[in-house]
């Protein structure tokens, strides 16, 4: 690999100072720089990349043998090599699809009953006195429900949806605060079952349910890979949704993780999503590199990350349904490919996965795009944006929204120069040195790079495009890096030390052995608490 990332430095040393305006000179870049698959457009001709570039980038896909890898994922190989398990997460989706074999055994007739029991169990909630439902987990149990319902609402005509993650008392009591005991559903929705935030506040919300008329007995249902720690916990196991290890937290809202998200939009609406995943399973699995949305994708962010060195990534979508999107894909980029040694053990060649952040538009213009625009650092951008809202009476500000996102990523790319800046201050009445002054304050450095992913509408079906689409990204970036993106060891040291730390602050143990910072915020804390 080792060449063809030199060949890739050479070519952004070659380019860097080129302007990204002057590659539209060239008729039809737009077009030749952009994939489409279906309804949906990736355009990545605001970008530095050219031709030359492009094919330079394929040949990564090609060394690192991404199609093999990609195959062997869909083929139920154990490609999860550090865990010794396969990733499915792709056969939750694969409706009607070809069998998928685990160990020689077809995972579909489980993976559909599941479905099915997941379809009847939400009809029912929805036909019930149930008003609100809970889901409480953390990370991939939290974060990809909690985003799509929000991504949904149009589509919502099921019970309240909450989410409960943070350990933090205030969020279990924020949220149970004006609920009915009587007519809530409580989701408690950990692969393991061991998260200690949320048993803790399952646990809470179980004690609350009792005292307050509920019926935890009924009113609880549990999404986990571990029968025998639901059962423990006392939820029945027809409230009980299981799925198999080869499903990743990030990865897992396509199957019981889901549940909140189909007792919102129902069951129909589950299945477009799932349709929208499949949809974009199949055009990875069958287009050309260079017309391969997650291929490209991934390309790119390869180009931003690993060969330019820009440290960070902001997703940006013009849509304030998607404001829970980047924090999403903060857990699906960050956890998977934030790492620092290779499958085989060795270091990685290049520097791992990026920062990734990022706000719903035009929210975002008001806090920190001014950075985006005028700091010294360059932070791609990805724009997202769908021709139409779902508000036909206020188009306008549809309009307004879209005119917003495009003018962004125009204003990156071409900046404004002092000349111009110049002519403005002087056109407002400037001259001198005052004008020189200002004039510069007013400079945009412009040629920094954007993408945008363009779609009709947010429905169910294109959100399950869309995170596939992030997914399979995140797959193509981890195999070229050499990385293994589906395990997470480095959150456990974290949560061996809290544990460890528990007893110290509860007063059980003293603080022997730890450093003298912990040691004492471990006395400021105990002096200090009431
Ligand atoms: O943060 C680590 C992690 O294991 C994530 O990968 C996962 O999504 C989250 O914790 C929650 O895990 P569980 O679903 O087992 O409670």
């Amino acid at each position: 690999m080792t060449q063809h990332w030199k060949t890739l430095t050479d070519l952004h040393h070659q380019t860097a100072d080129r302007s990204i305006l002057s590659l539209f000179d060239a008729p039809g870049r737009a077009g030749t720089f952009s994939a489409q698959t279906g309804d949906m457009l990736f355009d990545y001709s605001k970008t530095n990349i050219d031709a030359e570039t492009r094919s330079a980038l394929i040949a990564l896909l090609d060394a690192a043998d991404v199609a093999g890898r990609r195959d062997a994922m869909f083929g139920g190989a154990p490609i999860n090599e550090t865990e010794g398990r396969a990733v499915l997460h792709t056969a939750l989706r694969n409706l009607d699809g070809p069998a998928v074999l685990v160990d020689g055994a077809d995972v579909m007739p489980g993976v559909l009953a599941t479905l099915d029991r997941m379809r009847a169990y939400a009809t029912q909630i929805r036909d019930s006195a149930i008003t609100d439902v809970v889901n409480i987990g953390i990370g991939g149990s939290d974060l990809g429900p909690a985003m799509a319902v929000d991504a949904l609402a149009p589509y919502h005509d099921g019970p309240k949806c909450h989410f409960v993650s943070n350990v933090d008392a205030a969020h279990i009591s924020d949220t149970l605060r004006g609920l009915d005991a009587k007519t809530t559903l409580v989701i408690v929705a950990s692969k393991t079952f061991t998260t200690i935030e949320t048993m803790t506040n399952a646990r809470t919300a179980k004690a609350w349910m009792q005292e307050n008329g509920g019926d935890p007995g009924t009113q609880f249902a549990a999404l986990s890979t571990a029968a025998d720690k639901t059962a423990a916990f006392g939820i029945p196991a027809g409230q009980v949704f299981g799925f198999e290890d080869w499903v990743g937290g990030r990865y897992s809202m396509w199957g019981p993780i889901g549940l909140a998200l189909m007792i919102a939009v129902g069951p129909k609406g589950f299945d477009a999503f799932l349709r929208g995943g499949q949809a974009m399973d199949l055009h990875f699995q069958s287009a050309a590199w260079d017309e391969n949305l997650p291929a490209m994708l991934a390309l790119v962010g390869i180009w931003h990350a690993q060969v330019c060195g820009y440290g960070s990534r902001a997703v940006l979508p013009y849509d304030q349904r998607l404001s829970r999107l980047p924090d999403y894909f903060q857990q699906l980029e960050m956890e998977s490919n934030g790492k620092g040694v290779q499958m085989d053990g060795s270091p990685v060649e290049v520097s791992s996965g990026p920062v990734v952040w990022g706000a719903a538009g035009t929210n975002g213009q008001h806090a920190f795009y001014q950075l985006i625009h005028q700091g010294t650092r360059v932070v791609p951008c990805e724009f997202m944006i769908a021709a139409n809202g779902h508000e036909p009476d206020l188009a306008h500000h549809h309009q307004l929204l879209t005119a917003n996102c495009l003018a962004q990523s125009e204003a990156l790319m071409r900046g404004r120069s002092l000349e111009d800046a110049r002519a403005n201050m002087q056109a407002a009445g400037l001259a001198g040195a005052e004008l020189e002054r200002q004039a510069r304050h007013r400079v945009f450095a412009g040629n920094r790079p954007s993408t945008t992913l363009a779609y009709p509408l947010l429905d169910p079906f294109t959100l399950g495009q869309i995170v596939a689409l992030y997914e399979h990204r995140v797959f193509v970036e981890g195999v070229v890096l050499g990385i293994n993106s589906y395990d997470q060891w480095g959150v456990e040291l974290g949560k061996e030390l809290a544990t460890s730390l528990q007893p110290v602050i509860e007063g059980t143990a003293d603080a022997a052995g730890k450093d003298g910072s912990t040691a004492s915020l471990v006395g400021f804390i105990h002096q200090h608490s009431a």
